[in-house]
């Protein structure tokens, strides 16, 4: 199986997580572009979704699948997205597309977190993809000292806003020995609006595909 191929089993094998009549959250990334793709074959089966970023947004209308306000919602049964780093501890490196923030936000709303990812993505340790942390503007060079501190080398995002309207710099060759640490560290820096590390809430279901289809971690 291509890389493409295992993204889409990935994808499909998550549609039997959702209920029927559900409000289902949907993240981000070319890994849930072929979820949304899927979700959209059932979708007289759900009320409608929760989108993460202004890109999901338009694929799911692009489907015809209803679009719904997270402040109009209690609260979501499943929250589905993809990862750039992730490991069997289900502790996810996110933010390759600059979403992390919505995603954080979607995730820590729903009750049941599933990942979609193919095989090149399942790591022993994070910290092979650079960690990326969503920035006030004001703060880009403060909080450019305070990850040099920590040991690591901020990189800006050159010329990218997030849907947020802040900035994105992207923490490359730091170790991440412990996630849930790092997490919460880069969380206090002031400026920080939000990091990439989803380690303090992990995954709940790990969905890996490989060449011989997906399984679940
Ligand atoms: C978006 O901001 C990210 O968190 C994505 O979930 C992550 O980058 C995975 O994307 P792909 O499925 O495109 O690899």
């Amino acid at each position: 199986m291509s890389q493409e191929q295992q993204k889409r089993a990935a994808a499909e094998a998550a549609l039997k997580y959702i209920e029927e009549g559900s409000i289902v959250g949907v993240g981000t990334g070319s890994t849930v572009n072929l979820f949304i793709d899927a979700l959209a074959g059932i979708r007289h089966l759900v009320e409608g979704a929760v989108a993460s970023s202004q890109a999901t947004e338009e694929r799911l209308r692009s489907h015809n699948i209803p679009v719904v306000d997270l402040n109009s919602v209690a609260g979501l049964p499943i929250y589905i997205d993809g990862a750039d780093e992730a490991t069997e501890h289900r502790h996810l490196t996110k933010g390759g597309g600059g979403a992390l923030t919505r995603e954080k936000i979607v995730a820590a709303a729903s009750e049941q977190f599933v990942c979609i990812i193919d095989e090149s993505k399942l790591v022993g340790t994070l910290g092979g993809f650079p960690v990326p942390v969503e920035v006030i503007p004001m703060a880009q060079s403060y909080v450019g000292r305070q990850i040099v501190k920590l040991g690591g080398q901020p990189v800006l995002r050159d010329g990218f806003k997030t849907d947020n309207g802040n900035i994105i710099i992207d923490i490359r060759n730091l170790p991440i020995p412990d996630p849930i640490a790092l997490e919460q560290q880069l969380n206090a820096i002031a400026g920080v609006v939000c990091n990439g590390l989803f380690a303090a809430r992990p995954a709940d279901v790990l969905l890996v595909a490989d060449s011989n289809g997906a399984r679940t971690l």
